[in-house]
């Protein structure tokens, strides 16, 4: 059995039962809203997490890329929608895991969605397609305000494809700047969407679906009115991110890097865990989080460690390999000492790694490869 305390440094650790209870806690509150959950694998990139997500009750999983949803596929999961704007110079792929797995993607733009209906026709197949709608994120999906109708039948009419409904992402969550602004843009986008599938209806056009999206909204998502899946990706691992956003808890968090220190100056400690193991990713959110990731307090190895921030510790700078930590205070560290770090962004940490470590206390009892890191193709 391997210890904690054995594994060299840097280490991205799960905590199994943290993200075991996130996995249970989240698809709860879905089922109590008679809500499907499609878990977006970008967090975890991991067939092995994945299959809890499965097993606790999701209904598949979404992918961004086909790249990741081929990995899944292999691995045997047979449901995964892209809310991803994929081209169809790609539909050659498509195809192929059409063969393997029920697949659906999003649509936004007439030349796109004109393109997979050549595709499909030329292949005589069917692709299922949802789609999307840009609720104040401003990144893919159609105009609500503009001639949604238009793109609507234009869908539901091209040959190859089936219009499946509509999905959003509230990507803007992550600048809300309170509670109630949150509140705010998750009962929005329901409306947003309700709207628009009212409209449709009269206009013909029957959408079975409405999903969307974002851990920080999916507390105040679940209960409206009309959305038929939810598709939060982060809730897994969570990071300090989402404890800033009112998300979770410290104690939620399954994700944590261990790290030694490797020098002490005055004023500062530098840890093992740069950029490449941290990234640069700030924290986002409601409460103000300096740094790149938050110092755990207490022993990094002991069996319950410590749920608390050292407040004397800030990471204020990265380089590649290199944590410098701002000390102000009393700080028991020297350098050989470990700490572990919650991150800011926990999906980008995971994609650094090639596999990650399963944790019980101090027990190590798994490794875990992350089997579709780096697949963005
Ligand atoms: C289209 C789409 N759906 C769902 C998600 C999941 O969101 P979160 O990571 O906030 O859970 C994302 C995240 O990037 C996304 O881009």
């Amino acid at each position: 059995m391997q210890l904690l305390a054995d594994l060299p440094t840097p280490q991205v650790l799960i905590d199994h039962t943290r993200a075991m209870n996130n996995i249970a806690r989240v698809q709860a509150l879905a089922s109590s809203c008679g809500v499907r959950l499609r878990p977006h694998a970008k967090t975890h990139k991991s067939p092995i997490v994945a299959g809890w997500q499965i097993d606790a009750g999701a209904v598949g999983i979404a992918c961004a890329k086909i790249g990741e949803a081929e990995v899944f596929a292999d691995a045997g999961i047979t449901d995964i929608r892209l809310p991803y704007p994929v081209n169809p110079v790609n539909a050659p792929r498509l195809i192929a895991l059409m063969d393997r797995a029920s697949i659906s993607i999003i649509v936004d733009h007439p030349a796109v969605v004109r393109g997979w209906s050549e595709a499909m026709r030329r292949a005589d197949r069917t692709l299922d397609v949802l789609v999307k709608v840009d609720v104040g994120f401003h990144r893919c999906g159609i105009d609500p305000g503009a001639d949604p109708i238009g793109f609507l039948k234009t869908t539901a009419s091209l040959p190859g494809l089936r219009l499946r409904g509509l999905l959003s992402h509230a990507g803007h969550a992550y600048h809300a700047a309170s509670e109630e602004e949150l509140g705010t843009i998750a009962r929005r986008e329901a409306e947003i969407l309700g709207d628009l599938r009212a409209r449709a209806a009269a206009a013909g056009i029957e959408l079975d679906e409405i999903s969307v999206g974002a851990t920080p909204t999916l507390r105040f998502s679940a209960g409206q009115a009309g959305i038929t899946e939810l598709r939060p990706g982060n809730y897994v691992y969570f990071d300090r991110t989402q404890v800033a956003l009112g998300a979770a808890t410290l104690d939620d968090c399954a994700l944590t890097v261990l790290a030694t220190v490797v020098s002490k100056h005055e004023g500062r400690i530098i840890l093992d865990c740069g950029s490449k193991t941290l990234t640069n990713d700030q924290a986002r959110g409601i409460a103000p989080a300096a740094g790149f990731g938050a110092v755990l307090a207490g022993e990094s190895d002991a069996l319950d460690y410590a749920r608390e921030l050292d407040d004397a510790l800030t990471i204020e700078r990265l380089s590649e390999e290199h944590a410098t930590v701002r000390v102000t205070g009393a700080t028991r560290l020297e350098p050989g000492d470990r700490v572990r770090v919650v991150p800011n962004h926990s999906c980008v940490v995971s994609n650094l790694v090639d596999a990650v470590r399963l944790v019980d206390g101090d027990r190590v009892i798994d490794t875990l490869p992350v089997a579709a890191r780096g697949r963005i193709q």
